[in-house]
Formats: C-alpha cells, structure tokens, sequence
C-alpha cells in the first residue's frame, strides 16, 4: 500500500492527502511549512498539553505558534473554542492562514471546528497522534465540540488540507489509549461488508488471527491496520461526506457511547471503551431481535474480550442512557436510530425499540 493516500470529496471537488510514514517527528515541522509555504503565512499549532510535553522541543515550534490545549474530552467545550479563534484573532490570522492540530482526537476535532468557522474558514491540518485519532477522527472531516446537552453537538463538516501520520508518535502512547484505537479499528471489523469498499480486507478475521501481536504493538502490524482502516473510512465517506446514507454505518455503537460518556461526564471511560460497550449492547440488543444469530453474536463477544474489552462488573442504568440517546444529534422526531449488526461484517440502520433495549442487560 502507498505511504500517501488520496481522498476525493466528490461532493466539494476536494482533494487531500494523507501522509504515512516514519520519519524523525525532528522534521515534521519544516515537511508542514514547506508543503504548505507557510514562511509567506501565519498558522497557529493546536497542540495537546501531554504532547507537548513530550514532544514539544522536538517539533521546534515557537512559543509564539502554539495554542496549548489541556487533557481530556471535558476539554472539547466552546470556552476553548472561543480562546483558540481568540488567539487567531490575536496573531492576526488570516483566509490563507492555517491551523494545525497536533494531538490525538479531541485536538483535532476541536481545532478543526475553529478552523471551518474562524473566518467561515481557514486552512485546516491534522497531525494525529493516537492511533484512534490515526484510524479514525483525522480523516472524514467530522469536526465539533460538546456542550452541555451532549458529545458532538456543535460541529461542522470540513475536511482538513492534509493529514501527516507519524507512526514514531504512537511509542508513547500508554496502553490504555492504544486499546481505546484498537476499539475503532474494531468497529471497521464489524461494519467493513457495509463500506462499499474496493477491496475486500478481511479486517475481522485478520483482528482474530493476530490478535496477540497487535496486543503487542507489532508496527508492521499497527501500519496495516491504519491503512485498511483509512481505506474504509475514505471508501465511506467519498460518497457520503455529510452522513446523508452510508456514513451513518461509521456510527456503529456510537449512540450508546455518547450516552456512556455523557453520563459519566466524560470521566470514567476513554472514548473508544465507550464506543466497545456501544458494540457490546447492540450486538446484544441484535441477538435479542433475532437479527443475528447466536453464533455471529458469540464471535463479536470473544473478538471484542480478545481484545480486553467488556468489563461485565459494570452496569450501566440504560433507562438514563436512553434518556441521553433522545438528545443525539441522530434522533429524529424522538426516534432514536441506531446501526445494528445483521451478518459477519454487515449493518444495517434501524429504530431503537425501547422496550427491547431496557430489557437487555
Ligand atoms: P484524546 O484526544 O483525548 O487523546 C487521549 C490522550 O492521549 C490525551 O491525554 C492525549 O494528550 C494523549 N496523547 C495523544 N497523543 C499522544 C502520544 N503520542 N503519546 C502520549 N500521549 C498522547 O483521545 P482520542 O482517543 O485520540 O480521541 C477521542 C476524541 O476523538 C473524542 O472526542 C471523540 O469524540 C473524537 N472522535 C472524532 C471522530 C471524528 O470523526 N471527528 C471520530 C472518532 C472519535
Ligand atoms: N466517526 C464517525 C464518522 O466519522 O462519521
């Protein structure tokens, strides 16, 4: 596979692409300006507080460059947003100017979202530095931040210049946020029939076979991964940027998720554990109306506990989850969709029974 994908936004004629690859992170700054000519512009970095302190000195950016965004999704919020258009306000930033997010997917979500509105639209680049933010939210342009009501609830479609992905950036991710990408890049397993993709990767049985050395952060492994991963995405979304039809599938288990998270105020869970306790009650609620069977219902639990996911000490008070699912952005007229499983790589959208889903667990 290339080390440079390109993604066609049919609907926008928009081109970008997206760099892969393991150079010293040393150069990613002058790689950025060069591609970019940013020496005749300005630019502000959105950088995360935890990424900075590690790889602050190496990037080389000045102080003067830098927006330094504290850790945590309780981060993603409009005062944030606010200081960042305040600080490209400030530094005089202007329709050729660009942001750059520099951190995982709570950077680039909310860097993205200042980077549609600042100006009714600035210059946008991704530097992911989770394997989530790799093999999911730099790519697609879904950007956004929470409000009170809920995750995601102001946002915007918009797709970034370019996405560069360091694969040297994942050696100090802890284990923790390593597995919340993994439950993603689970995600794609699951829905990868539904991607309309060109290729057929087999990304279920490929999780299950190696499943020990991705556990072990085999790169060659992890490279792979990603790429399948970003193909599946770029496959969706080129022919459904704003979620019309076909994206909705990238939202298999998310609704249960937000809830998750909301609910525990954004503490208790990393988004990806969300999302692989999402998958685990649809998958359940499925089985309960017979829309799989037993058996497809059994795979998806021991690929998701070969992974380490699904605590069964936890319960969760569904009747509020549904109460938070009700607020979601993909609620129509109080009907709460959801996507749900139906064969060994296939989804399908469909309606929440309520009734149904009080009586899972
Ligand atoms: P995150 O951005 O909160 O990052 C997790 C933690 O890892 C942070 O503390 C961060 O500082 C740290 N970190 C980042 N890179 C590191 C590195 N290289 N080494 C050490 N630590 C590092 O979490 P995330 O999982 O990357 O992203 C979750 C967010 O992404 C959620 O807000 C979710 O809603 C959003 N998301 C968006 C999309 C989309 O399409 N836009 C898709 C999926 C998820
Ligand atoms: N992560 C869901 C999407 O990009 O549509």
């Amino acid at each position: 596979m290339p080390n440079k994908i390109e993604v066609e936004i049919k609907e926008k004629n928009k081109f970008y692409p997206i760099y892969m690859d393991m150079e010293y992170i040393e150069n990613l700054r002058e790689r950025i300006y060069k591609d970019f000519n940013f020496k005749c512009s300005k630019f502000l970095v959105v950088i995360s507080e935890r990424v900075y302190k590690i790889y602050g000195k190496i990037l080389g950016f000045k102080s003067d460059e830098l927006f330094i965004l504290k850790d945590g999704e309780i981060e993603k919020n409009f005062k944030n947003y606010q200081k960042i258009l305040q600080c490209c306000e400030k530094k005089g930033l202007d329709r050729k100017s660009a942001l750059i997010a520099v951190g995982g997917g709570v950077v680039g979500d909310i860097t993205g979202f200042a980077a549609a509105t600042y100006m009714r639209g600035i210059h946008f680049i991704q530097v992911p530095t989770t394997l989530l933010a790799c093999v999911d939210s730099s790519v697609g342009g879904k950007v956004a931040i929470d409000t009170d009501y809920g995750k995601n609830l102001v946002g915007a479609f918009y797709q970034p210049d370019a996405v560069y992905i360091n694969l040297n950036f994942l050696n100090t991710l802890d284990d923790r946020q390593y597995k919340s990408g993994l439950a993603e890049i689970l995600k794609y397993a699951f829905i990868e029939k539904s991607c309309e993709a060109r290729f057929d990767y087999g990304l279920y049985d490929f999780l299950s076979v190696h499943c020990s050395k991705i556990l072990d952060r085999d790169l060659r492994f992890i490279e792979k991964l990603i790429k399948v991963c970003i193909e599946l995405k770029i496959a969706v979304v080129t022919k459904d940027e704003k979620e019309a039809g076909l994206r909705k599938i990238l939202n298999f288990g998310h609704t249960y998720a937000h809830a998750l998270e909301k609910i525990t105020n954004y503490r208790t869970f990393t988004h990806g554990e969300a999302v692989a306790y999402g998958m685990h009650f649809i998958f359940n609620y499925a089985h309960k109306l017979k829309l799989i069977d037993a058996n497809y219902k059994e795979m998806a639990m021991v690929l998701l506990h070969k992974f380490g996911f699904y605590d069964k000490t936890f319960k969760f008070p569904t009747d509020k989850l549904i109460k938070i699912m009700l607020k979601d952005k993909k609620t129509e007229d109080d009907n709460i969709k959801v996507i749900l499983p139906t064969m060994k790589g296939y989804v399908k959208e469909d309606t929440l029974d309520i009734q149904t889903a009080l009586n899972i667990f």
